[in-house]
């Protein structure tokens, strides 16, 4: 969905009593100058909620709704907590109560007292996403206003954080859209609009992969209808080598001849999140015209079970020229990684590279829906990833990586196999994928399975899509690749 209308207005311009959907207010120990303005028309509705438990019981950032609030026009009243000092995560929790209180009947919040208003502005947003198939006009939250000392002023610190927030939900819409609408067509041609932002995009079919050599991506696609496609994208922001963000598109996947059980498949309409994220956080670093160069390759292919479909047994060759048995059709994603990454480093020679796929269960039994796994062949690149996920709090916990696994992908029949078996799963996948780094190449393999699309809701998005990496890939760049 595009971004929900957000606007700012000066306090005075603010009617409180008359607004017709969500009026929020700040409190802490006590209540500010425009609360105590709307206590008065509530008829000392939040003094009563002040004393209570529940008041007491919330942490900083969270929100307290008073339900069709007496002498206001409002079908709610947000008593948002917001300590006197709070830290931009906090502002930035507070915002996301709001946002995601924010009905269509809109919202109007007095932010008069509130200094920092950007991560503010940026949470509400974040959390006020409703999926673009789902918010035909009656569902989709209304515009909500800020009444601010200084509009002009909120409305430039906003940008920033509200373009952030645009290309999050850029990214959802991609992973909660489902696979007839999101054929690696629509993908490639959703990437291919993101031109008027000043990326360079190429889409690279079929003819052309079979020339690159890249036999181990086109044999996961072999067995669908949808022609398999790598879009390139290239930010110039900057001069000399890039850093390559490298996404698995899987836009659904069966399983192919190694077939998934019937329950949950429909979730595999997430499979593309890697491809999704990296499109997201191109979009970011292109709206914000961030002085970096950094190129973003997606892999886009449909895994299919069909005549002519990829078999177990199966030896591809890779771009490469390293040559995989294929064990398990299911295990497709890495065979997607190993010709884009190799395919990135030969043509971009970049100083680092990171690859983000929603590569396995394994990853998810490890680390749920909190933690993305994180692999890396480079303590200080690794180091930095992890401080800027901290920082936009995306939870993401370091694997490791070692030669003593790769003994389980050794095969009979060719260099390596495409699984390991059930042991050490995320692991295993991550050692296959190793195999397609240069040794001096800075890499990080983030396996996303688990928190790209968690199964209830989390702080900054409703259940589905949660756009994980955009942010965190935004941080990083901001700290370590911009002049
Ligand atoms: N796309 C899946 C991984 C996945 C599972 C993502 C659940 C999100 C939620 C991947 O292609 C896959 O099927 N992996 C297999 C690998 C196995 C066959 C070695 C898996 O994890 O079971
Ligand atoms: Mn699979
Ligand atoms: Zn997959």
């Amino acid at each position: 969905m595009a971004l929900p209308d957000i606007q700012f207005t000066a306090p005075d311009a603010a009617a409180p009593a008359a607004h017709p959907g969500l009026v929020a207010v700040f409190a802490d120990l006590a209540l500010d100058t425009e609360a105590r303005r709307v206590n008065r028309l509530a008829k000392g509705a939040l003094t009563r909620a002040l004393a209570s438990d529940a008041w007491d019981k919330l942490k900083p950032g969270d929100a307290l709704t008073l339900a069709f609030p007496a002498g206001m026009e409002a079908q709610s009243l947000l008593m948002v907590k917001l300590p006197r000092r709070a830290d931009d995560a906090t502002l930035r929790k507070a915002g996301a109560s709001i946002g995601k209180a924010l009905k269509p009947a809109g919202g109007l919040v007095l932010a008069k007292a509130v200094k920092q208003l950007g991560p503010l502005v940026e949470g509400a947003a974040l959390r006020a996403y409703a999926y673009a198939r789902r918010a035909e006009a009656p569902k989709a939250p209304g515009a909500l206003v800020f009444a601010v000392t200084d509009p002009a002023e909120a409305q430039a610190a906003a940008a920033e954080p509200l373009a952030l927030a645009e290309a999050v939900h850029f990214t959802r819409d991609l992973v909660n859209d489902p696979a007839n609408i999101l054929t690696t067509t629509e993908f490639a041609d959703r990437l291919e609009a993101m031109r008027e932002l000043g990326l360079e995009v190429e889409v690279l079919d079929e003819p052309a992969l079979e020339k690159l050599g890249m036999r181990a991506l086109l044999g996961v696609g072999q067995g669908s209808e949808s022609p398999s496609k790598v879009v390139v994208m290239q930010w110039k922001g900057s001069e000399g080598a890039p850093l390559a963000l490298i996404g698995k598109g899987v836009v659904f996947d069966t399983g192919g001849i190694s077939i998934k059980p019937a329950a949950g498949m429909e979730e595999m309409i997430m499979d593309m999140g890697g491809a999704g994220t990296v499109a997201g956080a191109m979009r970011a670093l292109a709206a914000r015209k961030a002085k970096a160069h950094v190129v973003g390759l997606v892999g886009l292919v449909e895994n299919m079970p069909d005549g002519k479909a990829q078999r177990p047994g199966d030896v591809v060759t890779s771009m490469k020229g390293d040559t995989i048995e294929i064990i398990n059709t299911d295990a497709e994603g890495r065979l997607v990684l190993a010709d884009v990454l190799w395919y990135a480093q030969e043509r971009f020679a970049p100083s680092a590279m990171i690859d983000l796929a929603t590569l396995t269960g394994a990853c998810m039994v490890a680390l749920g829906y909190e933690n993305a796994g994180v692999f890396s062949n480079d303590d200080a690149f690794c180091n930095a990833l992890l401080s800027a996920a901290q920082s936009q709090e995306e939870g993401a916990w370091r694997l490791p990586l070692s030669p003593a696994y790769d003994a389980l992908i050794k095969s009979r029949m060719a260099d390596m196999k495409n699984t390991g078996g059930r042991w050490g799963g995320a692991i295993t996948a991550a050692q296959f994928l190793q195999r397609f780094v240069k040794p001096n190449t800075p890499w990080i393999h983030i396996d996303i399975a688990g928190v790209a699309y968690p199964a209830s809701d989390i702080d900054y998005a409703p259940r589905g899509a949660s756009g994980w990496g955009v942010r965190t890939l935004n941080a990083l760049v901001k700290a370590k690749f911009e002049s």
